[in-house]
């Protein structure tokens, strides 16, 4: 059935539903088994645009965009077209505050105002905060993490100056500066040691506006699409903007499929008079080519087919937003900037030639709570974003395997063949998944007894193999008196309730008529993490992980697939205020849900839907993908994008979601999830099966190839995580995240790195026999051949079906596990290979970290885990703790790990004997060259141990 049936049935049903109150059983059953199956079925491949809201007809942003103030909005709207100015009210040692009102306005009590605070915070972010005087809005809850959300002291001391029109504000301890102006009201923010270069300048361009309560009341009534808004409190909407007067690429604000770097959505309105050299940005004359005319929204929907390149926003949102550029005298400056708030935005980007690139930001409601990461590089960037709403969980070492994944698998015995085929083919994987199908009537947490007589077995099973489960469980519960969750969580009153307040609201999604648990609620958080308990979950074990999908939320009669903006949340919220983190609390009560059950363990739970501080929780997936080259290429610059934008660990469905891939694009899709953070193949109900075994010989023994790679660079990839974890670091990294001051990789989304060491340049174009390849300055070596290269340099690699073209990066060392096992539990213990590659002076270095890959003891005891500082220098290899620097040694001694490195593969060494020996324990090795490459083999010397080998 088309999407277009599907739509149409949807639409029915809504509007019958309204109509008749509560209609008839059999009549709405009938409606949402329509809508349901349409759903499922759905071949056609069409986006809907009709069915979403655009700028135009979101009202908010209708208003404000343009900023042309009306003469009857004076009293309670602030800016909007109008200037407005700032009087300072308070100084303490902590917090300025000031009052805005509009320019002309006397300034007393009864006039438009709001209050402003700035504060500092010792990562160095700089926080403007606008709230309505009259009628505070709306603060979200467990977003910023615990000390920068309750604690005082988070706020860095002031050193404070007013002077004529400004007042200026350096936090003492970072040296960071905000001066703000006060008419027209604006602040700009320099990083520590900067020059008279700000960082980024809030409302620099008069963008400010501030939609007040109202005292009269009125019919603010909005109709889209057959559903009516009826937005009680009036509008309140706000604007600001924000230049990056040094930038020419802005990066972040997911989740779209869209390019990188992102294009602007505005015309260039300012003369050129700039500072920076453009980078590799829009020149003069180009930086009007790519206007897309529609700002980037941020509204977590579920986004039916989505397409491949748009600037709507899909199930998740990251209001943050990175700045980049390199100037004349090749300096780089990277900010930031993050607006905290859950409600629906768009944001407008205006990328201005040497002007810089302009920002302008709306949203639908709350306070202007913007926190300014004056950076200076892209590293110092997400460390000050991650220290406010948190950095990436250390995820469970399980969960960087291959995951398997299928709409669905039918039935036990379907499970055990599947999971005999990976050891069959001696493919390795880690996790079997379970979708909707394998519950009772999409009741989750039950079984479909006919199907999945014996979970705990199945389970078990798999487990005595060394692997895990996951199962699906949505955040809508079906209204059947008869099922526990939904009759227990309905006498708690723990529903999501209709814009009356009182009755739990009722919608569609997979089981028919549902209610929605208001997970806002920190007791039905609590209450809902409890029945993950094994005595809760039938059939559940301590190795079954569970994935939340549908959490935008996801309702298929509601307007734009999702909940009325004004149903009622816990405290009288209106869920316009809390919208884009509604999935983050669902995700937040399961993942606290599978820690306690697992005695305080890692919880695994994937999510569709984020907003900032979902990296905190656990990992995303970027949802319903296509099978085609389109929807491969761009779950790069996605997964990318999400990156930078303190979200690390994420992937695409591997094979694309709808539609059948062929061989080709299957394997090609396999060869670039081998780097993905989250690595799953995911197919939906309607589609051929699709094991990786199911491709033919040669094939499978490509994908085979390609998923044993990432077994192998586990030790690595776990390496970054924790990284991660400490600093916020992505594990798979933009080129210009890597090299900041090489304006040829500003706009690259087809290549990447892995960390520091790797650059990959996967095949994303069918029937490719080359791909070009750009690599950045510095020393390279081909990881196929070994051979050297020297960058910058750009060059046609040829390539077969069996070729990724990965470099590995000169002055890097990293670990691998080259034994093919059959999961990650296997490969405890193993052996290592270390990966040397030298820069032109002869050097690298690197770390590896290990702990037990399960508990939070690495948190809280040194000889939980153990980092090693890997080093070579004149044709010495070295093996030591790691400094303060890198982070805590830990404890090589009291840490168990009796890994052996069996070789060091050393790329341009120059030293040219065939023996190797530690002087600690008098030991020669041989060093046997195989071209270029010469491998140390054998040491068989623990990482844990200090040691040296000079290649003679
Ligand atoms: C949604 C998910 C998809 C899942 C399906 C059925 O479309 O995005 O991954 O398979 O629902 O649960």
């Amino acid at each position: 059935m088309s999407v277009d049936r599907r739509h149409r049935a949807m639409g029915t049903g809504a509007r019958r539903g309204r109509r008749t109150g509560t209609a008839t059983a059999t009549r709405a059953g009938w409606a949402l088994a329509l809508c349901v199956l349409a759903r499922a079925c759905a071949r056609g491949r069409a986006f809907k645009g009709q069915d979403f809201k655009t700028c135009e007809t979101s009202s908010f942003c209708a208003r404000l965009r343009d900023g042309v103030a009306r003469d009857d909005d004076r009293n309670h709207v602030l800016g909007h077209g109008v200037d407005v100015r700032a009087v300072v009210r308070s100084k303490s040692a902590r917090v300025v505050e000031l009052d805005v009102v509009n320019v002309g306005a006397v300034g007393e009590e009864g006039d438009a105002r709001a209050r402003v605070a700035v504060e500092a915070f010792g990562s160095g972010a700089i926080r403007v905060r606008v709230d309505d005087v009259q009628k505070p809005r709306y603060v979200p809850k467990d977003v910023l993490v615990r000390e920068v959300e309750f604690d005082v002291s988070a706020r860095a001391l002031l050193a404070v100056t007013e002077s004529a029109g400004e007042v200026m504000i350096e936090a003492r301890e970072t040296g960071a500066r905000a001066r703000v102006r006060l008419q027209p009201f604006a602040v700009e923010v320099f990083a520590p040691g900067s020059g008279s270069i700000p960082s980024a300048v809030f409302n620099k361009r008069g963008g400010f506006a501030m939609e007040l309560a109202r005292e009269e009341s009125g019919e603010w009534s909005e109709t889209f699409n057959g559903h009516t808004d009826t937005r009680k409190g009036g509008p309140t909407g706000v604007a600001f903007d924000v230049t990056f007067p040094f930038a020419s690429d802005v990066y972040g604000i997911p989740e779209r499929a869209t390019s990188l770097s992102l294009k602007s959505t505005r015309q260039y309105e300012s003369a050129s008079k700039g500072w920076f050299k453009g980078g590799g940005a829009a020149s003069e004359s180009e930086r009007n080519e790519s206007t897309l005319g529609e700002p980037y929204r941020m509204y977590n929907l579920d986004v039916f087919e989505y397409l491949d390149d748009s600037p709507f926003g899909l199930y998740g949102s990251i209001p943050m937003m990175t700045a980049h550029g390199i100037s004349r005298s090749s300096e780089t400056i990277t900010s930031g900037v993050y607006f905290h708030n859950p409600s629906e935005m768009y944001v407008d980007v205006n990328v201005d030639g040497s002007n810089g690139v302009h920002t302008k930001w709306m949203a639908e409601s709350g306070a202007i709570d913007v926190f300014i990461l004056p950076g200076t590089t892209p590293g110092k960037v997400l460390q000050q974003y991650t220290a406010l709403t948190g950095t990436t969980s250390m995820p469970p070492l399980f969960s960087l395997g291959y995951h398997q994944c299928r709409w669905n698998y039918r039935d036990e015995n379907d499970v055990k063949e599947v999971d005999k085929g990976f050891d069959e083919h001696d493919i390795p994987y880690d996790v079997l998944w379970l979708d909707i199908e394998h519950t009772d009537g999409k009741r989750y947490m039950t079984w479909d007894k006919a199907v999945f007589p014996t979970p705990q077995r199945m389970i078990e099973d798999l487990s005595s193999r060394g692997r895990k489960m996951v199962t699906i469980v949505d955040p809508h519960v079906k209204r059947d008196e008869a099922y526990p969750i939904y009759k227990e969580a309905k006498d708690k009153g723990f529903y999501v309730k209709k814009n009356d307040g009182n009755t739990d609201f009722d919608g569609w999604c997979w089981p028919g008529s549902s209610s929605y648990l208001d997970v806002t609620n920190p007791d039905v958080r609590e209450w809902w993490a409890g029945k993950f308990s094994l005595n809760s979950y039938e059939g559940s074990t301590k190795d079954l992980y569970i994935w939340n999908d549908m959490n935008e939320p996801s309702v298929f009669n509601g307007p734009e697939i999702t909940m009325q903006k004004d149903l009622i949340h816990h405290g009288g919220v209106e869920h316009r205020d809390v919208h884009n983190a509604f999935g983050m609390y669902y995700h937040m009560a399961t993942a606290e849900g599978l820690k306690r059950r697992n005695d305080g363990n890692r919880p695994f739970v994937l999510s569709r839907a984020f907003f900032a501080g979902t990296q905190r929780v656990g990992p995303i997936w970027t949802g319903d993908n296509a099978a085609d080259w389109k929807h491969l290429a761009v779950s790069l610059p996605m997964v990318l994008t999400l990156g930078v934008s303190g979200l690390t660990f994420s992937g695409a469905d591997v094979g694309g979601f709808f539609g059948n891939p062929d061989a080709e694009l299957m394997t090609r899709w396999y060869q670039v999830g081998t780097y993905y953070p989250f690595f799953r193949g995911h197919a939906h109900l309607e589609t051929k099966r699709r094991e990786p075994w199911l491709f033919g010989e040669e094939n499978t023994a490509i994908i085979r190839d390609a998923i044993r790679e990432r077994y192998a660079l586990l030790p690595y990839i776990y390496t970054l995580f924790e990284e991660s974890h400490r600093t916020g670091a992505p594990v798979m990294r933009p080129l210009w995240y890597e090299f900041p001051a090489d304006a040829d990789v500003l706009k690259t989304q087809d290549a990447f790195m892995l960390g520091t060491a790797m650059l990959i340049r996967p095949v994303l174009e069918q029937g490719a026999k080359s791909v070009s390849v750009y690599l950045p300055k510095g020393i390279w070596y081909e990881k196929r051949s070994g051979v050297r290269h020297v960058g910058p340099k750009s060059f046609d690699v040829a390539v077969s079906l069996s070729d990724v073209p990965v470099f590995l990066r000169g002055g890097t060392i990293f670990v691998r596990k080259d034994r093919a096992r059959r999961s990650t539990t296997a490969m405890r213990g193993d052996p290592l290979t270390v990966i040397v590659a030298l820069d032109e002076n002869g050097r690298a270095s690197g770390t590896y970290y290990a702990d037990d890959g399960e508990s939070y003891e690495f948190a809280s005891k040194k000889s939980a885990f153990m980092r090693r500082r890997l080093t070579f220098s004149n044709n010495e290899f070295n093996v030591a703790g790691a400094g303060a620097e890198d982070g805590n040694a830990g404890d090589a001694k009291s840490f168990i790990d009796h890994s052996l490195i069996e070789r060091v593969t050393v790329h341009g060494l120059s030293a040219t004997g065939d023996v190797a020996t530690c002087a600690a324990t008098r030991d020669s090795f041989d060093v046997v060259r195989v071209g270029a490459v010469a491998n140390i083999r054998r040491p068989n010397l623990p990482i844990s141990r200090d040691f040296t080998i000079a290649v003679q």
